[in-house]
């Protein structure tokens, strides 16, 4: 039985998992409260509030498993890339609890536990990865766990980052990517044609920030915009988004000659994402596998999952091994 937290930005969360796949209990508290008043996360304020939350949300996830501390054979950590403040207070209960009770140490890498959530209940297979999350849009080509090459990433903003970056925009509350979603469900998708950059190069990188000032450039036009043009703002801005994350993911499955696309990150909530990338995939005999929605925001369920795979493999990591905000996959 494994312990896993998750605390790299605004969310303290603890899981429970036995090896390689079977969830126990996957516990989360969002700060996302906390730190609306100011528009977007300020790091001092999540690492404050994790050092508060981290015990209540151990025990919590202990009480929902229905186990003793005593049972628990690993504990682990994502050890990168987030905050640094923030990540630290995660690592260090782990490590804490693990050295307490002479257990081993796992940590993980928060953007592995994006690409292992949509394969919580199966084995991972060869696939391509695309993790869109508020701090990375990556395509991987995964071959097995442990083994990946980064095909392409975005050049600027993150997909999340420019859907609160547009929410900002239009005045709607932090996070923005929820709020934009639910406007573009009453919007025109096709009142605003916004750029699709880079889709017809023959590569997977991404750029979304000459979308984002698109939208703004448009906003600066419309002296008092009512609820239909904002509505019609986030449809145009969201579709321009999807269409270029669909079609850089099955480009990629093509010339890759993978015959499988998991979808994960924060992100991966948006059903307009959702439902165009299956009709992609179902067009040219791709199977999705896309993160369910629950495990899809940041969750400690897939840094257990993660480090699952890890803890079959005895691979431990030292106590004196730091956390790294910057750490690549
Ligand atoms: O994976 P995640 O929880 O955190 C990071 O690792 O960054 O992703 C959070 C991001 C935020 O940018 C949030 O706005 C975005 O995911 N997001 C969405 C939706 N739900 C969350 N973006 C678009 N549509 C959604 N429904
Ligand atoms: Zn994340």
């Amino acid at each position: 039985m494994l312990l896993a937290i998750e605390s790299s930005c605004d969310e303290t969360a603890a899981a429970v998992l036995s090896p390689p796949s079977s969830l126990l209990a996957s516990e989360i508290a969002s700060q996302a409260e906390k730190h609306r008043p100011y528009g977007g996360v300020v790091p001092e304020l999540a690492s404050r509030n994790h050092l508060v939350l981290l015990n209540p949300i151990i025990s919590q996830a202990l009480n929902s498993a229905d186990i003793m501390i005593d049972e628990i054979q690993a504990f682990s950590a994502t050890s990168g890339p987030g905050l640094s403040s923030s990540l630290l207070m995660g690592n260090t209960a782990a490590k804490a609890l693990a050295l307490a009770r002479n257990k081993p140490f796992i940590s993980v890498n928060h953007i592995e536990g994006h690409l292992c959530s949509p394969f919580m209940e199966m084995e991972i297979k060869p696939h391509i990865a695309l993790i869109v999350s508020g701090g990375h849009t990556l395509i991987i080509k995964v071959n097995e766990f442990n083994d990946y090459e980064t095909l392409g990433s975005s050049l600027d903003d993150a997909a999340g980052e420019a859907f609160d970056k547009v929410g900002k925009m239009l005045g709607l509350p932090y996070p923005g990517g929820p709020e934009v979603e639910k406007l573009a469900n009453h919007g025109d998708p096709e009142r605003f044609d916004f750029p699709r950059s880079m889709i017809n190069r023959d590569n997977s990188n991404f750029s979304f920030s000459g979308l984002k000032t698109s939208v703004l450039y448009a906003l600066k036009k419309i002296p008092n915009p009512d609820k239909q043009i904002l509505a019609d703002l986030c449809a145009s801005f969201q579709i321009a988004v999807v269409e270029i994350l669909v079609h850089k993911a099955t480009h990629a499955a093509l010339k890759e000659n993978l015959n499988t696309i998991a979808l994960s990150g924060g992100v991966a909530c948006n059903d307009s994402l959702r439902q165009a990338l299956k009709i992609r995939c179902q067009k040219y005999g791709v199977e999705l596998i896309a993160v369910d929605p629950k495990y899809s925001t940041d969750n400690a369920a897939m840094i257990a999952r993660a480090a699952a795979e890890r803890f079959i493999r005895k691979k431990f990591t030292p106590l004196s091994e730091d956390v790294n905000p910057n750490l690549k996959i």
